[in-house]
């Protein structure tokens, strides 16, 4: 896995080479997303173009239109005139025209660049394993989703279009003017000393604001997703007042920053002005002079001022285009770290098909580590023949559900293999893999939508008649009848909420419509009730007849049903036999089933 995404998000000590490393890694991605579109880039440039020459054009036309078409009406003559008249109404339909195709075509060209991205993203993190998902926090990743789209939508939307615009209109308007009346080009051309000096110090300024911005708002967020994602433990503790004071002071470093930022305006915006006026009163001036000594034509003066005073127009929006420009680049920056992530289970370059899964599996030689430093699997072997029920016991911590994620495939042996009928997990076909091995967990997690459509994700061709036949199997048709709406209730709707035990039951359903070669159970009978343990049981046998089966589950009960018991201690298994066997010696497993069956009396 490459550092840069997993690393803090807002990490400003970076070296000069990752710098260099990361930027070229945003670049690439933004060269990928604008080549689909590059034409259509081209053809709006050309629009725009033409459509701010047309807007430019209007001044020069009224100073025509008084120097030459008065006198000449003067004369009877109302061609130059009424030709200068009807030319600026032509170039301002033209320009109108245009300006409307360059916005649609511009923003068909941003809205195709987003979606591109937004899948992107979307597809790719769903698909990254679960060692990402892990160290990612969730707060992060709706940033990557939210926060950082919309910072490049804005930049593509707004920010660019008015780069684009303003410097075309200034360049335009100068050009203009320097052909219409040459000293009052001078005079712009001299106020650009002052205008360049208040923009840098500007964008020196709001550079640094907006990203400590930025910052603040990031980690608003995250705490505000971090607090309602961990809701249940908020309202256990009593930590309501802990997150208060927390959210309280990271609300008043974001209101902080936002003030300072509208300070900066507060100087920026009166100082553009300032300068205009100044720039227009010279303009003014010096050309009134020259109007009295006959050397400018009145309407050249009218058509200078127009231009000065235009000229600063663009200005504001096109200083905020920096920092658009910067939170875009942040947050490509960042998507584009996500997007070069790898997954830690990547897929297999040369897949082997594996039709029918008979369900042997076998770890030979498996060491595993999360972080390398620290050895949870230490040299494991291990044999599961097809169709034999295992009952995974052991304490706390003793690596038993890191067996059953190795087993799934959630992670890769750091060395060794696990196998599935003699095929390296690694090599067998992702869909293979996912029909032959199905493991449930105690999270028994519910998508938004009715009872039958989380059950039939486990076999998605499944028809209505599968879906019930599998609820039945594992017991639990009788409750989802007594739903108000029965298989078509909405699990997220008010009246179909269901108890974290019916969720287990449902998974179980999803389970057994799966149909998998290998299930695996981590706990996930840990919320049934113990008056159910009959129905349980009932269930469990149903739902592991013809599989090989792997239980991990505290209830000693469930043991009965396996045919063989591993005891698992510091990531090695330290007894192996059946239930009677381990129940008649002396070892561990015998000690816990004693204690557990004192405690039932
Ligand atoms: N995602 C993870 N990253 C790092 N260490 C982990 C992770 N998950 C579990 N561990 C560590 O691996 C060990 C075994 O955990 P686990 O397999 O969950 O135990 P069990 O399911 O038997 O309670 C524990 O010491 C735990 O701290
Ligand atoms: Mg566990």
């Amino acid at each position: 896995m490459s550092v840069s995404g997993v690393e803090g998000e807002e990490r400003s000590d970076f070296s000069a080479a990752e710098s260099k490393q990361i930027r070229a890694r945003s670049l690439s991605l933004l060269g990928s997303l604008l080549r689909p579109v590059r034409w259509r880039v081209i053809g709006a440039m050309l629009i725009v173009v033409l459509s701010t020459a047309a807007q430019v054009a209007g001044p020069a036309l009224i100073a025509f239109g008084i120097d030459r078409g008065l006198p000449a009406l003067l004369k009877q003559d109302w061609v130059p005139l009424a030709a200068s008249g009807a030319i600026y109404l032509i170039t301002g339909l033209i320009g109108a025209g245009l300006i409307a195709w360059y916005t649609i075509m511009s923003a068909r060209i941003s809205q195709g660049v987003l979606i591109d991205l937004r899948k992107r993203v979307f597809l790719h993190t769903q698909r990254l394993s679960l060692e990402f998902h892990e160290s990612y926090t969730s707060g992060r990743i709706i940033s990557r989703q939210t926060s950082d789209l919309d910072a490049i939508r804005e930049l593509l939307d707004e920010g660019i279009n008015q780069l684009v615009q303003g410097l075309l209109y200034m360049s335009f308007t100068a050009i203009f003017l320097f052909a219409l009346d040459g000293t009052s080009g001078l005079v712009l051309f001299g106020s650009l000393v002052p205008l360049l000096i208040l923009t840098r110090w500007f964008q020196v300024r709001s550079q640094a604001l907006f990203r400590q911005s930025r910052v603040a708002s990031a980690s608003l967020i995250v705490q505000f997703v971090e607090t309602m994602t961990g809701i249940r433990a908020v309202k256990a503790f009593r930590a309501e007042k802990r997150n208060e004071r927390v959210f309280g002071g990271l609300v008043e470093d974001y209101r902080k920053v936002n003030g300072r930022v509208i300070q900066l305006f507060g100087i920026f915006d009166p100082g553009l002005v300032l300068i205009g006026n100044v720039a227009v009163a010279v303009v003014l001036l010096i050309g009134a002079f020259r109007v009295a000594d006959g050397q400018l034509a009145i309407g050249a003066l009218l058509a200078a001022l127009l231009y000065t005073r235009r000229f600063f127009d663009p200005m504001e929006e096109m200083a905020m285009f920096y920092n658009s420009y910067q939170s875009a680049a942040a947050a490509l920056e960042k998507i584009s770290g996500v997007l070069e992530e790898h997954p830690g289970v990547p897929d297999p370059v040369a897949p082997v098909d594996l039709w029918t899964a008979r369900g042997q599996v076998a770890f030979d030689q498996v060491t595993f580590a999360y972080q390398s430093d620290r050895v949870i699997l230490p040299r494991f072997d291990l044999t599961i023949p097809a169709g034999q029920t295992i009952a995974l016991v052991g304490s706390t911590g003793a690596g038993k559900s890191t067996l059953a994620k190795l087993m799934a495939r959630f992670y890769d042996p750091s060395d060794g293999r696990v196998s599935l009928d003699g095929v390296d997990l690694r090599d067998l076909h992702p869909k293979d893999l996912r029909r032959a091995i199905v493991m449930v967990t105690q999270e028994a997690y519910l998508f938004s939508g009715s009872v039958a459509d989380n059950i039939a994700i486990g076999k998605p061709d499944a028809t209505p008649a599968e879906i019930v036949r599998a609820a039945r199997a594992v017991g639990a048709h009788e409750f989802i009848e007594g739903l108000p709406s029965g298989y078509d209730t909405d699990v997220n709707k008010r009246g179909g909420r269901v108890s974290a035990g019916q969720r287990q039951l449902i998974s179980f359903a999803r389970a057994f419509l799966a149909d998998p070669a290998v299930l695996i159970l981590d706990e996930a009978t840990s919320s049934l009730d113990i008056p159910s343990e009959r129905l349980v049981q009932q269930a469990l046998q149903t739902l592991l007849a013809d599989r090989t089966a792997v239980i991990i589950a505290h209830r000693l009960s469930t043991v009965a049903i396996a045919d063989r018991v591993l005891v698992m201690e510091r990531g090695r298994i330290v007894e192996d036999g059946t239930p009677a066997d381990l129940i008649a010696g002396t070892g561990r497993f015998a000690q816990l089933h004693a204690a557990w069956r004192e405690s039932l009396v």
